[in-house]
């Protein structure tokens, strides 16, 4: 792995966390605690979930995932898709991917890759960051496990 960088202090929730729709940390603890996750893809130091992680600077999509398993809540703008993409490409090469993003089920990347994945809707709103008010989108969780390489036959 190259260009990862290593968070030298616990994250920290500043006001712009919420611009940047930082995970809310309970929600965090609750997957880690299942997927033990190795690398935020997508990150800055101040609300960096893992101990390594990429930064606009590295460039995340950029960076080879594989065969780490991965915390993504990507950027939400119109490069989404591309994180999305990447995601699920990455787990053709090794990598576990667990994403947090808007339900948007009417989009293509939602029909081309999205559908791909295991999907569990998040009921309500998440309050992101250090928001009062919960996000003005429905969430929702989704894996791509890592593809197994076996010999043919097998
Ligand atoms: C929705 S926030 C998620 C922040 C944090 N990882 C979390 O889960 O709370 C998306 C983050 O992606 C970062 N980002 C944007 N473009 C990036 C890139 N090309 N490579 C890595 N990170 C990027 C942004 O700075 C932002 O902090």
């Amino acid at each position: 792995m190259t260009g990862c960088s290593v968070a030298m202090t616990q994250s920290v929730h500043f006001s712009s966390a919420t611009n940047e729709w930082a995970t809310p940390q309970a929600l965090f603890d609750k997957l880690n605690t299942t997927w033990q996750f190795d690398i935020d893809v997508c990150a800055t130091p101040e609300n960096a979930k893992c101990s390594r992680y990429f930064t606009q600077a590295d460039d995340g999509l950029s960076q080879p995932w594989a065969p780490y398993t991965c915390w993504m809540n990507p950027p939400y703008g119109r490069a989404i898709k591309h994180w999305i993409k990447k995601a699920y490409e990455e787990s053709l090469q090794g990598a576990t991917v667990v994403c947090l993003i808007p339900s948007r089920t009417d989009t293509a990347y939602w029909h081309d890759y999205v559908m791909k994945g295991d999907i569990e809707f998040i009921r309500g709103r998440l309050k992101f960051g250090d928001a009062k008010n919960s996000a003005p989108f429905p969430s929702a969780i989704v894996v791509f496990r890592r593809s197994l390489s076996l010999p043919d036959g097998v």
